[in-house]
């Protein structure tokens, strides 16, 4: 029978797979010993593989090694601030020079500080091209050499970054950190990794490394900084060095270098689905949030993962049939209504709200992930709301609202029937207070909500809500209206 001839030939084929397999396994021998890129597992399974009865990762196992300036750091604390947990975080903030005037005494808000190392006399007898480089690479071995019990990661960033500590222990408890772990992001702008390396980490969003590969780069500092004398990129020397160490990059899509320029807004609206690990450069792009200046935006955002960072960012699509719209959220961010139905593939695709890093190339492709260009055609472009408020629920829940930032200034889509979102004025987004799972489809339909609330004559009327929480990432909108449709 033809359906046995099938299941025959299958297997045939998974006879043939698992043989091939088993042969990898045995005849294949790494040469140069360094873990397998992407090799993830679980907590237990990083105890178990250590050979020590080791507890899951937390905060505390992380170690943190920031550079800055003294010049710069009078007003960029506020970065650095809206995500340090005084007493929780452990790690130092590397100065060039003591702290002076107005940074003293300092605050137990700020991390500590350190002076960074006078490495003059290598750099003038090696002739470095760039000493402000060396010092932040040699920033490296002078973290390591604060380790204390227990440090399993050494996480190096800028001053100008944010982390997602909780989001970052949660995805480092998912690798064995006694291996040699080199994890990082590349540049989003393709021609800086064109230039340095597409298999480096991109520094002040954070480079992380496992505490043996700490301890062996910490080792050959003196030799990587005198290897690579002529190199000017502090992250490009760290990569020659790792390689050089047998390690490559395991990249991580959390980690944002953001090498993107102007209004972030699109990029931060579509989101891949991983924990949010860190955003660079936030004193070089416009501030995220609208009539908000760029450090009460990132403490805006902040505020917003301090109730959860696992759906930081995080996509949800939804749709309206009656209406055919299409509802967007980024979960603490933004929500944005198009008046067509998009297919979700089309709506994962950031809108290109933001410039290039660099000088416009003349060549595509200018970034490295996919866009939309910003159209003018109305069943194209979304009417955009930005987080508000964040607040807890009687039942344990969290809603978040968000507010229409602009008039869209464009007739209704006509293709889908003309249903302007126009008057939709605000958006409650709700979702429980347990952590985003993991792993599956986080905006299944039934899992998904849209309820929508008149609000006519600014009469008061009832809020509607799941009576529970389930399980699965409950998100539930609530559009008030501000007149009658
Ligand atoms: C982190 O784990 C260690 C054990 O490795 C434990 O001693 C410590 O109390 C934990 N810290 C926190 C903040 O949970
Ligand atoms: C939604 O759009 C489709 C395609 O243009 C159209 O055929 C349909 O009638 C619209 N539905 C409503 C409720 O307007
Ligand atoms: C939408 O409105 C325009 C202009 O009023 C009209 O020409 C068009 O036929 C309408 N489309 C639908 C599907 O009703």
């Amino acid at each position: 029978m033809p359906q046995d001839c099938v299941a025959g030939l299958f297997r045939a084929i998974m006879i043939s797979g698992v043989v091939f397999y088993l042969a990898a396994i045995f005849l294949y021998k790494d040469p140069i010993s360094s873990p397998p890129e992407g090799v993830l597992i679980s907590p237990e399974g990083a105890a178990e593989l250590s050979g020590k009865n080791e507890s899951p990762t937390n905060i505390s196992h992380l170690l943190f090694g920031l550079i800055g300036s003294e010049k710069m750091w009078h007003y960029r604390k506020a970065y650095t601030e809206s995500w340090w947990r005084p007493g929780v975080t452990r790690g130092y903030l590397y100065l060039d020079v003591a702290p002076t005037g107005d940074l003293l005494p300092w605050p137990p808000s700020s991390p500590p500080y350190r002076v960074s190392d006078d490495i003059n006399r290598m750099v003038k007898e090696t002739k470095h091209v760039a000493p402000v480089m060396a010092r932040m690479v040699h920033g490296i071995k002078e973290v390591f050499r604060e380790r204390h019990e227990g440090v399993r990661w050494v996480v190096m960033g800028d001053d100008d970054s944010v982390f997602f500590v909780e989001n970052m222990v949660d995805v480092l408890a998912r690798y064995d950190h006694t291996k040699y772990y080199y994890l990082g992001a590349p540049s989003e702008f393709v021609n800086s990794n064109h230039w340095l390396s597409f298999n480096q980490a991109f520094g002040g969003a954070g480079i992380i490394l496992s505490y043996p590969l700490a301890e062996a780069l910490s080792n050959d500092m003196d030799s990587c900084l005198r290897r690579y004398a002529h190199i000017v990129s502090a992250d490009h020397i760290t990569m020659l060095c790792i390689s050089d160490l047998g390690v490559s990059l395991s990249a991580l899509k959390g980690i944002h270098q953001v090498d993107i320029r102007g209004d972030l807004s699109g990029f931060l609206s579509a989101h891949p689905k991983f924990p949010l690990l860190s955003l660079h450069h936030l004193d070089n792009v416009e501030p995220i949030f609208p009539a908000m200046d760029r450090f009460e935006s990132v403490k805006h955002l902040v505020r917003a993962a301090d109730y959860d960072q696992t759906r930081m960012l995080q996509q949800n699509i939804c749709y309206r049939r009656q209406s055919n719209w299409s509802v967007s959220v980024s979960w603490g961010y933004s929500v944005h209504i198009y008046e067509k139905i998009h297919r979700r593939s089309y709506l994962q695709l950031p809108i290109e709200t933001f410039k290039p890093w660099g000088v416009e190339p003349l060549h595509l492709p200018i970034y490295m992930f996919n866009t939309r260009l910003p159209s003018k055609d109305p069943c194209e472009v979304p009417h955009v709301f930005f987080l508000k408020t964040v607040k807890r629920t009687e039942d344990d829940g969290i809603v978040m609202t968000y507010l229409r930032s602009s008039e869209r200034g464009l007739p209704a889509c006509s293709f889908s029937g003309n249903h302007s979102a126009g008057y939709v004025s605000r958006i409650e987004v709700y979702s429980p207070s347990t952590k985003r799972p993991e792993v599956g489809r986080s905006d299944k339909r039934k899992d998904f909500a849209l309820y929508f609330k008149r609000l006519i004559g600014g009469k008061s009327s009832v809020v509607i809500r799941p009576s529970r929480w389930t399980d699965v990432n409950v998100v539930t909108l609530f559009i008030q209206m501000a007149r009658k449709f």
